[in-house]
Parts: C-alpha cells; structure tokens; sequence
C-alpha cells in the first residue's frame, strides 16, 4: 500500500524521489507526488496513475530543492484525484501518510469550527491542517507535530516538511512500518528497506510510537512516552533487497522460475546437510507440550495455513484452527494457555494479521510467525520468528513466498509429529528425503511451462472458471482461483471437489472451464467422479495430474498437465506450480498488468 520516502540530500531531491517511488511501485499505488523545499519554499507536484505522469509532469513543471518528501497512495478515502493524493499541504506544512486516521472526522469537526478549510476528502489532510494550526498558535515545527500525533487515533506512518526549513524532516510510526536510512551528511526515511537500497545500506527501523527529527546530521528518535529512545542501526545486505526482473518480461515470471532455488534455501535452512531432523532457531518450539494449534494470515498466506491444517493433523495428530485475520482480530475467539499461535505472512505488517498476534500475546502459550522480512512488525513481535527465505517478492500475486511459506510449514508439520511420537522414524527419514528433494521435482513442473501456456490461453477466453480440489488439494484450488482473479481478472472460485454437488455444479455448462487437480492418491478416485459429473453436463476439464492420474482419466477432458509423480504429502507443493503459470499465461494473453494488478496491494498495512 501507500509508499513513503524523504531525503535530505546534497544533491537535487526529485530525481532521488522518484526512483525511489519506483522502488515502491510494488506496494500498489494509483496515484503519487512528491514535495521539496527550493530556497526555503515547499512546492509540490502531484499525478494521478502510474509514475510515469508524475515524471512528466516534473520536466514541464520541475520542482528544484534538495530536501524533499514523495509518496505513492493506493486510496482509501477519497478517489485517486490529483486533489486527494498526497503530499498533503496546509500553509507551512507538508505530509505523507500511509495508514487510516480513525478520529480523523472528529478532528475536521473541530477544525472546522475553529474556521479552517478543507479541501480534499482524505483523512491525511486532517494532519497537515492540524499541525499547521498548532504552528500558527506560535509552537515551532517538531512540537507542533508532535502535539497533532498525541490526537492521532488509527495507524500512520508519517513524513513531514515544513516551509522555510530545508534541512527537517519529522517522521513517526505506529502501527505502519517506517524505516530511517543514514548516509553521509545525508539522511533518508522510507518505507522500507527496499526503497532505501540503493541510498544507503544503513537501516534504522522506528517502533511502534516512535517519533524521529531527522537533519542532515543525524536522528532524534523519542518513543511513545517522549522519552528519547536508543534504536540500533543495521547493516542490510544490499542484494537482500535486489529488484530486478533477470531477463524476466515480469517479476511475477522472475519470481515464479526462481522457486527451485529458493525452496532449496528453506529446505537447506530447516534440515542442515547431513542432519536428519528440523532444527528450529533459539528455543524453538517443544510441539509435545502444544495442545492446539491456532493460525492466522490473510491471503495467499491464508491459504498455505490451510493446506498446513491438514498437514498438522494427519501427521501430529495436533488439532488446528485456521482463521482468516480480519475476522480472527474482531471474533475475540477464547485462546487457552496451551495454543500455539502461528501467524504467516509475507510482508510481515499486514494490518490485520499483527492486530491478530497482538490479541495473541497474553494469551497464547508461544507466539510464532512464518515470514518472508526478518525484521518485520509480525517478526519482531514474535517470541520466535521463522523466516521462509524466499527473497524479495515484488509480484503482487504472492508465488514463491506460498511455496516457502508451504515448504516450512510442512518442516514445522514433520516436527511436531517427530516431538509427539506420531511418525516413526523411517516415514519422517522418506518425507525429509521427499523434501530435499522438491527442487529437482518443482524444476520438472516449471519444464511443462509450454503444456501449461496452451491451457491457459484456452481459459484466458473464459468468462469464469472454477477450481476443484479434495484433502489438501482443495487450499490449493482456493489459491489456484485466486491467482487467476487477482492477475487476469477471470472470475474464478475454489471448490472442495465434494462440494461440487451442492451448488457450483449448477454452474456447469459448455461455457465453464473447470480446472481440476488431482495426483493419483487415494482420493483420486473421488475426485475423478466429481470430474465425470462435470464433463457429464459439457464443462470443460482442464486435469492437473501425474502421469498415472493422466493415463486414467484423461478421456473427454480439454486439456491436461502433466506433473512429476510425488508423495501426496508435498504434492500441494508442487501443483502451485501449474495454478500460478495458468493465472500467469492467462493474464499475459489477456494483456493485464500482471505485476501491479487493478487495485490491489502486495502490503495490505491498513485494514
Ligand atoms: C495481499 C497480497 C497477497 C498476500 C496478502 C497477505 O493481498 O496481494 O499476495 O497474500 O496480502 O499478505 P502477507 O504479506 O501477510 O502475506
């Protein structure tokens, strides 16, 4: 969502914050501006659609100034309007903001009655307003900002310059993540490491409440209570936070073919060479003393919770509940003192999946949280955080990150069944087996790309499709739809094959493309007979299956992808690899913009 940047630089600031904006392009935007101080004066620019307008609008009208502000809104109140996007302006003040301000009618109310204008329908203006009023009751720039931050209800990060002053910026955080870069007589804030990359490898990340004055020559941070606060400063490692496509036409591409090397990198992490258990980092978790277990995530992330419940429970015997946040955070489900709580989320700052941990922390025996960002709001909250190892996802539709996500997750799954006596020996040494071995098998998934093109092109023409899948299949038909709405906008759903019968199949005629996907387990007899009922009624079968599922039943379908042969265990691994290449190929025939979907955000840090 709402990417933040500022600098106060040596050099001119537009140019460094309009690369910058790029970098956070990935985030979901649909509008963006950017705000410097040119001898003393503030002055802005502001574009609505992609940042190309905004670069445009920059060599007619070029904005000189080497302190500046820039920020790219994905909207929520108030439509992307040249108006409404941000920075936001009051007289001597200028903002920007990702996050929602809740009081934000409250606080117009009151400024309206003291007789102050409004001009946009954004929550954010509210802030440059009320800052640039407490300044014109005679307080300087920092109090004044301070003083609006005591009546800020909701989640913000915010940045702010000020007319007449080119070397302040005052930042503050809470509840939406803000990172200080340092350079060389040269200061930056940035929503995250990723837009701060190319500046600076030194990395400073605020805290919940934290309050920065940021000059030239360094950072004031003072936490919540005003007390000045000592952060560390961090090395990052520059090619953690890379963005490029690698010869790829999109990252999605990029991101999809990398899966190999990444999963390997998990696997790697989890089950050390020549070891025959999950080593787990610090205290790790004892699973023998866990009586339930409670996930949380949104998303695709929610969907590899779900594939993992079935995971937990056959092999560990470990009940489990799986919750989507936004529901989880607001139910104030009852969490009994022997629940693991395992939250997973790429970004690590989804909105609700934090608000979810945090009602988790005084009640849950351990928080746990599988992540793609180590230092991340969800992994920093966590007593243990895992990370997946995925690398930097810049693709909107999460690819490599779900299957990281599932890959540790099965580690953690094989763990609790190895710690409560539930598997013997020789299965758990078949499955880590199975597991080194997952590279090679998704290799030989991605090498059937051109099967799996021909298919798509022949959905890209669809209307809508559904997903069919049984056991730990049927997540995987969820995330299949989902891919494939999210990135082609074909209208498509997940069904559990089962449920076929009691409603989509009414949906059945020679119009709809049913994807199915089946390995040749023991449910495949079932899910076969669903896909009968389907053809039956002239639907069109595109079966997913391994070489024997194929031979079986590939009478009368449309299309068909052939996977390698694996243990059912891991095949919602492998079979990710065809639901995202079909989302993918459908949407490249299509012509959407595949990285930066209409609408959608890959950070979803507001709720
Ligand atoms: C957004 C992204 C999805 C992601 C979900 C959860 O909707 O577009 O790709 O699955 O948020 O995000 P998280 O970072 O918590 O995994």
């Amino acid at each position: 969502m709402c990417g933040i940047i500022g600098v106060l630089s040596d050099h001119e600031a537009a140019p460094i914050l309009v690369e910058a904006l790029k970098r956070l392009e990935y985030r979901g935007y649909d509008s963006a501006g950017i705000a410097t101080i040119n001898g003393g004066a503030l002055d802005r620019r502001r574009a609505v659609g992609k940042l190309v307008n905004l670069s445009d609008l920059l060599v007619h009208e070029p904005l000189a100034g080497k302190a500046g502000i820039g920020h790219t809104r994905w909207a929520t109140h108030g439509a992307p309007t040249i108006g409404n996007a941000h920075p936001h302006r009051a007289g001597r003040v200028a903002v920007v903001h990702n996050g929602i301000i809740e009081n934000f009618r409250e606080l117009r109310a009151e400024l309206a009655a003291l007789g102050v204008p409004f001009t946009t329908e954004t929550d954010t203006e509210t802030v440059a307003l009320l800052t640039e009023y407490h300044m014109s009751q005679g307080l300087g720039p920092v109090e004044a900002v301070f003083k609006t931050l005591d009546r800020l209800e909701g989640a913000f990060a915010l940045a702010f310059l000020f007319d007449g002053e080119d070397d302040l910026i005052v930042a503050a955080r809470k509840g939406s993540p803000l990172a200080i870069g340092h350079g060389d007589g040269e200061m930056y804030v940035g929503s995250d490491a990723i837009a701060l990359a190319p500046l600076t490898d030194r990395i400073t990340y605020l805290e919940e409440g934290d309050r920065a004055v940021v000059t030239r020559k360094g950072v004031e941070i003072r936490d919540a209570r005003g007390a000045l606060a000592n952060r560390a400063m961090r090395q990052i490692n520059i090619d953690n936070t890379r963005v490029d496509k690698a010869g790829h036409k999109h990252f999605m591409a990029k991101e999809i073919a990398e899966q190999p090397q990444v999963i390997g990198e998990a696997v790697n992490h989890y089950l050390p060479a020549g070891g025959d258990a999950v080593v787990l980092p610090g205290e790790g978790i004892d699973f023998s003393r866990v009586e339930r277990l409670t996930m949380v995530a949104c998303g695709t992330a929610f969907y590899a919770c779900l594939t993992a419940k079935y995971w937990f429970e056959q092999l560990a015997r470990l009940p489990v509940e799986v919750d989507i946040a936004s529901e989880f955070r607001y139910r104030e489900p009852p969490v009994s003192p022997g629940t693991l709580a395992l939250f997973v989320s790429q970004s690590g700052e989804t909105a609700d999946t934090l608000a979810a941990l945090r009602y988790c922390q005084d009640k849950a025996a351990q928080i746990v949280s599988v992540v793609n960002v180590p230092e991340s709001s969800i992994a920093r909250e966590s007593d243990l955080a895992l990370p997946i190892h995925a690398g930097v996802e810049i693709g909107v539709a999460s690819t490599k990150a779900f299957t990281c996500q599932l890959s540790v997750l099965l580690m953690l799954a094989l763990k609790a069944a190895a710690d409560r006596g539930t598997i013997s020996p020789e299965e758990r040494a078949d499955r880590i087996a199975d597991l080194r071995g997952l590279p090679q098998a998704i290799n030989a998934a991605l090498d059937r790309n051109d099967e799996i093109r021909a298919a798509a092109q022949r959905l890209s023409e669809a209307r809508d499709v559904l997903f069919l899948g049984r056991g730990a299949m049927y997540p995987l038909a969820l995330e299949g739809a989902l891919k494939l709405k999210e990135i082609s906008y074909i209208h498509a759903e997940g069904y559990a094959s089962g449920e076929l019968k009691h409603g989509p199949i009414a949906l059945i005629d020679k119009q709809m493309p049913v994807v199915v996907m089946a390995p040749h387990d023991d449910l495949f007899d079932k899910t076969v007979s669903n896909m009968q009922e389907v053809m039956a009624r002239k639907g069109k079968v595109v079966l997913i299956s391994d070489e024997a599922g194929i031979a079986e039943a590939q009478e009368g379908t449309w299309a068909t992808v052939r996977m390698p042969a694996i243990h059912p265990l891991l095949a919602p691994i492998l079979y990710a690899v065809p639901a995202q290449l079909l989302a993918y190929h459908a949407a490249v025939a299509k012509g959407t913009d595949v990285d930066q979907p209409r609408n959608l955000a890959k950070s979803v840090t507001v709720e």
